[in-house]
């Protein structure tokens, strides 16, 4: 069924509010395609039009000769894509863009001048970019004592378990290889910035068995990124009373994944948290705890 849409031109994508305006509702040249678009939204899956130049050759069914201007155009909206990290890049290091990325310098260099105690963690890697860029700071910093921590399975994310968590029956993402990075993959792109060293510390395998016994004392920084309701909760249960006052909770997905979202509100109203939820961009938030 996704192949008829990419053979002309279109990518079938996960729901996120970004892509709303460019989801469409039918494709005229392939017969029964509204039928399954509704089928593919039971799966909370969306057909856009695939926006590189060889969908576009798709969708006019012609070799790609770029129209005037095209590439100007299409160089812009790439920048956006990444400025607001919408994408799943093809190459980069973190589908986490460029807004998300300043607001974790923001949170590390603000723990480093204020002296806040702690580690830093991200939960959920992918290829890795965003804790490389968190090793990167402490780094450029001179600081000599913390610790970067990267969780992730190294292998995509667990199955969803709707009996226990029903909030992440419609949230299946193992079906995208493309988000499985393996543990020796993303050492190598530590090492292809010359960040890999013993203040790098990875913790292979599902949140629920590795980070309540990782030996990890204290936090500053706590950035999750796992997509759903159990790896969101999994994440804050272990972690969070590890996090220093003053220290940082960073949620990459508050805003595009309803089950993280909820992961976190079930999270801060079972714990009375009422510190000042802030927006980074039009999904990640962050908070100071206080
Ligand atoms: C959206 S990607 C992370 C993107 C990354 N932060 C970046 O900067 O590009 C989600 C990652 O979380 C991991 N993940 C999600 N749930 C997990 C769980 N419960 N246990 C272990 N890894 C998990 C997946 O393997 C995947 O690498």
């Amino acid at each position: 069924m996704v192949q008829a849409f990419l053979d002309r031109g279109f990518n079938v994508v996960p729901v996120v509010p970004s892509i709303a305006d460019r989801a469409v509702r039918a494709v005229p040249e392939l017969p029964g395609s509204r039928v399954l678009i509704t089928l593919l939204d039971a799966k909370n899956l969306a057909v856009v039009p695939d926006q590189s130049e060889r969908g576009e050759a798709r969708r006019r069914g012609r070799a790609a000769r770029p129209p005037r201007g095209y590439r100007a155009w299409r160089t812009r909206l790439a920048e956006t894509e990444r400025e607001l990290g919408i994408d799943w890049p093809a190459h980069a290091e973190t589908m986490s863009g460029l807004r998300r990325l300043d607001n974790v310098q923001e949170c590390l260099v603000d723990v480093l001048t204020r002296g806040v105690a702690g580690d830093a963690i991200e939960a959920g890697v992918w290829r890795g970019g965003t804790s490389i860029f968190m090793r990167a700071i402490l780094a450029a910093y001179g600081d000599r004592d913390r610790r970067v921590w990267a969780a992730d399975s190294f292998q995509g994310l667990p199955k969803p378990d709707p009996v226990k968590y029903p909030a992440d029956a419609r949230v299946d993402y193992t079906r995208f290889p493309e988000l499985s990075v393996g543990l020796q993959q993303v050492r190598a792109n530590f090492a292809r910035y010359g960040l890999l060293d013993d203040r790098v510390e990875f913790l292979p395998g599902w949140f629920r068995d590795t980070l309540a016994s990782a030996p990890i004392d204290r936090l500053s920084l706590i950035r999750l990124d796992g997509d759903l309701y159990e790896s969101t909760i999994d994440a804050l249960d272990a972690l969070y009373l590890k996090l220093t006052p003053g220290g940082y909770c960073i949620i990459d997905d508050y805003g595009a994944i309803d089950a993280c979202r909820r992961a976190v509100d079930d999270f801060r109203r079972a714990h009375g948290i009422e510190d000042a939820m802030i927006p980074v961009d039009w999904t990640g938030v962050y908070w100071q705890r206080c």
